[in-house]
Order: C-alpha cells, then sequence, then structure tokens
C-alpha cells in the first residue's frame, strides 16, 4: 500500500471518492475530455474485444468512432500504441471482457423488451451507444439517447460523413443527466403513459450517490406500469486500490478522479421498494454464463460489478 492509500485507509469511504475525484457539480466535457473520453474508451474496448472470433457480442461502430476520434485512438486500433492499457494482458484482457459481456447482456434485454411489446427505448448516457443502429427493432420503436451536447455532436457528426441511417426513430436528447432531463426527454416526445425500456450501461459511477438518487426517482415517476430498466451498478473500489490508481501516472489514475468512489443505494433494493421486481447477476456469474471464464480472479475489479434488472408492475 501507498502512503497515500494508509492514509485513505483510514477515511470514511465517502471521503475516499472526494479525495481522489477531480470532479465537480458543474463539470463539463467533450468527447475528448474528462468523462466524455470514457465513452471512447469503452468503445475502443468494444472494437478490441469484439474482434476475438468467441466474443459474446459484437459492436462494429465502435470501430467506426474510435476511428473518427483520430490520433491515439486511431493508432490504437491499427496496432500502433501496442502499450496501451486496453492492449495489456491483465487489465486490458479483463476490461476488454467487461465490456463484451455486458454489451451482450444489454443487448439480450432491450430485445426482450420489444419483444414484449414494449416500443420505447432511453438510453441514459449514451455515449457512442450504437444500439439504434444496430439492433432488429421492430416498427414503431423509438430510441432516445440522452448525453451532454457536445458528445451527441462528434457522435451525430461521425455517423452522418459515415452515411448511416438508424433502424429505429432515434432521438437524440441533449441534456446534463444531474440536471432536469426529464423536461427535455418529454420535449422530444417521450410519453410517460407508454412503458419504457431503461438502459443505464456506464454511468452511474459518474454521478454522486445524491446524482444518482435524483435519477433514480425521475425514471420512476416517469416509468408507466411494464416499464423495465437495466442498470450496470458497480461497489466503491476498496480504499487503498482507489488510492494506489489515484497515486500513479496511468489511465487507472485519470479514471479513478473522473468516479465518486462512494457508497451508493443498491438499484435492485432501491426499487423494490417502490414496487418494481428484478434481479442482479455479479459480471463474473454472468461470464461464466456465457460459457466463459473471468479473466483474472474474484479479487478483480470485476467482481465488483452487477448487472441488475427490474420491471414495475
Ligand atoms: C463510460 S461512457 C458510457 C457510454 C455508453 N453508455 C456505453 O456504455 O458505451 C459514460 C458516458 O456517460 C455520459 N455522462 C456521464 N455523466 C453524465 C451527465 N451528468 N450527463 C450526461 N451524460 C453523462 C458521458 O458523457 C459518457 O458518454
Amino acid at each position: 500500500m501507498t502512503d497515500s492509500g494508509r492514509l485513505v485507509g483510514y477515511l470514511p469511504a465517502n471521503q475516499v471518492g472526494r479525495l481522489a475525484s477531480m470532479r465537480t457539480d458543474e463539470d463539463s466535457w467533450d468527447i475528448n475530455t474528462g468523462v466524455g473520453s470514457t465513452a471512447l474508451f469503452v468503445a475502443a474496448a468494444r472494437a478490441l474485444g469484439g474482434r476475438a472470433h468467441d466474443a459474446p457480442a459484437t459492436d462494429p461502430f465502435a470501430e467506426l468512432f474510435v476511428s473518427a476520434a483520430g490520433g491515439e485512438w486511431a493508432d490504437l486500433l491499427a496496432g500502433r500504441v501496442p502499450d496501451h492499457p486496453l492492449l495489456t494482458p491483465d487489465f486490458g484482457a479483463q476490461f476488454q471482457q467487461h465490456q463484451l459481456a455486458r454489451t451482450r447482456y444489454f443487448d439480450d434485454y432491450l430485445r426482450t423488451a420489444v419483444t414484449s411489446g414494449i416500443r420505447q427505448i432511453v438510453i441514459l448516457a449514451a455515449g457512442l451507444d450504437s444500439r439504434a443502429y444496430r439492433l432488429p427493432w421492430p416498427d414503431g420503436v423509438t430510441v432516445y439517447e440522452l448525453d451532454r451536447p457536445s458528445v451527441l455532436e462528434f457522435k451525430h457528426r461521425t455517423l452522418t460523413s459515415a452515411g448511416k441511417q438508424p433502424l429505429a426513430d432515434r432521438r437524440e436528447v441533449a441534456v446534463d443527466l444531474r440536471g432536469d432531463w426529464p423536461n427535455a426527454l418529454r420535449g422530444r416526445g417521450f410519453d410517460a403513459a407508454q412503458p419504457t425500456a431503461w438502459l443505464i450501461e456506464g454511468l452511474l459511477i459518474y454521478l454522486t450517490p445524491a446524482a444518482q438518487d435524483q435519477l433514480f426517482d425521475a425514471l420512476n415517476t416517469l416509468s408507466a406500469s411494464g416499464s423495465r430498466a437495466a442498470i450496470e451498478q458497480m461497489d466503491p473500489l476498496p480504499a487503498d486500490t482507489a488510492a494506489a490508481l489515484a497515486a500513479d501516472d496511468t489511465a487507472g489514475a485519470e479514471w479513478v478522479r473522473l468516479i465518486y468512489n462512494e457508497p451508493r443505494d443498491e438499484a435492485t433494493a432501491w426499487f423494490a421498494e417502490r414496487g418494481w421486481t428484478g434481479e442482479r447477476i455479479s459480471l463474473p456469474a454472468y461470464i461464466r454464463a456465457l460459457g466463459s471464464v473471468p479473466v483474472g480472479d474474484d479479487e478483480h475489479r470485476q467482481s465488483l460489478i452487477d448487472l441488475v434488472t427490474v420491471v414495475k408492475s
């Protein structure tokens, strides 16, 4: 453990997050900076991981976005950055596996939702999510994609230049998910009287626990009976792990300063108290259910992650 790790080990968990984080309540970003760059990072992991013949999911659009970002991102895909963190046998292999497994989980969730008759999909923190372009949507589906304006602009530019057409009625909603996004969503045509399938993938750790509660409250208020939500959640990193990451001069240090590494409500329990029923599975258990072996052991970060699906009665 580093010196700072020893110090942090004695701090209450909520202060560990504050110590490491460089976030503020009103901070902003584009696709290349701060939280926005995490959308490129996970898309790069999907692009690289999707090349394996036994990948549980593929996302051809990930390659398109990461190449369009240019610079080191394009170099990474072209094999010109062999020491990139996403290519290391420990972190890189684990992270690629995580991303492809979660892609599969949420793809399956959305396919099931539309099979059950839901026609309104809301992707919170859509980033470079390409599901509106690559899932086989039935007629009448509307996909709302919420993210920060600059992130959506990059996405729009890239897809338009490549001549891509969505397979559903796709509507961008440029918002801050810490603010009044429900009004903006309604303004784009969202109908709270219709059941909705919500998706929250790769978002919650970038919100404070209070902002997460506010987001869950809004989602619950906007959800008609029969709505569903699929959520990726992560337990806080152990204090010494977070402090060691923050102290290192690596991509991990940058990431740990972007997250709120704080205890927060567990999603299944939060929604159960409000009349939703659901289930959760740990990421390693889900990877095993797909017939693969989790890279690394159970001490790894993967075991902190759960995939959750809840349905409103
Ligand atoms: C790790 S990326 C995940 C993107 C996408 N869901 C995926 O899994 O590929 C995190 C995304 O959350 C978005 N995000 C985080 N906090 C947000 C906020 N307060 N308002 C809007 N978007 C936010 C970022 O802009 C970024 O696109």
